[in-house]
């Protein structure tokens, strides 16, 4: 991928979801993508009463898989848990991430689709210059692909069953467009 990329809305949208850990990040994370343009569907929680990660987790999980968004953010208090539930989830690709140096990498060479984030560990500047990263960053493909395709194929035979989204990565939505300048 070039250095320089022109970054634009391309309508695809964003599954958010949050546990009570994660509620006062999110909202701001919302802010964020809502002065940006960018589409995003909040699978909850609405407030801050305590519930159940994996609920939520699974929502978002859902609706990346079943293609109706693009990609995901997760917060939890740790980021642990939603990054544990997501990952349980054939197709996805979560990165727990605490630094944009990761964020960048996770994108460029695992092109993760689900960022999580710990609501009790950031502050809410460098976790949204984190997604701001993780938006604003390609996949470079090539040997990263052949590596993802490796994943995929240790997936156990127990899995085929279940619902993948089947598109390859080159073929995949993201959220943010990036063209080559
Ligand atoms: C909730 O107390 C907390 O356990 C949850 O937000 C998350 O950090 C779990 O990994």
């Amino acid at each position: 991928m070039d250095d320089e990329v022109i970054v634009m809305d391309n309508g695809a949208v964003i599954a958010l979801a949050c546990d009570h850990g994660g509620f006062e990040l999110m909202s701001e994370i919302k802010a964020y993508l809502g002065d940006r343009g960018l589409k995003f569907a909040d699978f909850g929680t609405y407030s801050s009463d305590r519930c159940d990660y994996p609920d939520f987790a699974r929502r978002a999980t859902d609706a990346i898989i079943s293609g109706q968004c693009a990609a995901g953010i997760l917060v939890c208090g740790t980021g642990v848990g939603m990054s544990i539930a997501a990952n349980r989830v054939p197709g996805i690709r979560a990165a727990l991430c605490g630094d944009c140096y990761t964020a960048e990498l996770t994108r460029r060479h695992n092109d993760a689709n689900v960022l999580a984030l710990g609501g009790r560990v950031l502050g809410s500047g460098l976790a949204l210059k984190i997604v701001e990263t993780f938006l604003d960053t390609g996949f470079e493909g090539g040997r990263h692909g052949e590596r993802i395709a490796m994943l995929d194929a240790n997936r156990s035979a127990a899995d085929t069953g279940l619902r993948v989204n089947s598109a390859s990565s080159a073929e995949q939505v993201w959220p943010v467009a990036m063209t080559k300048m």
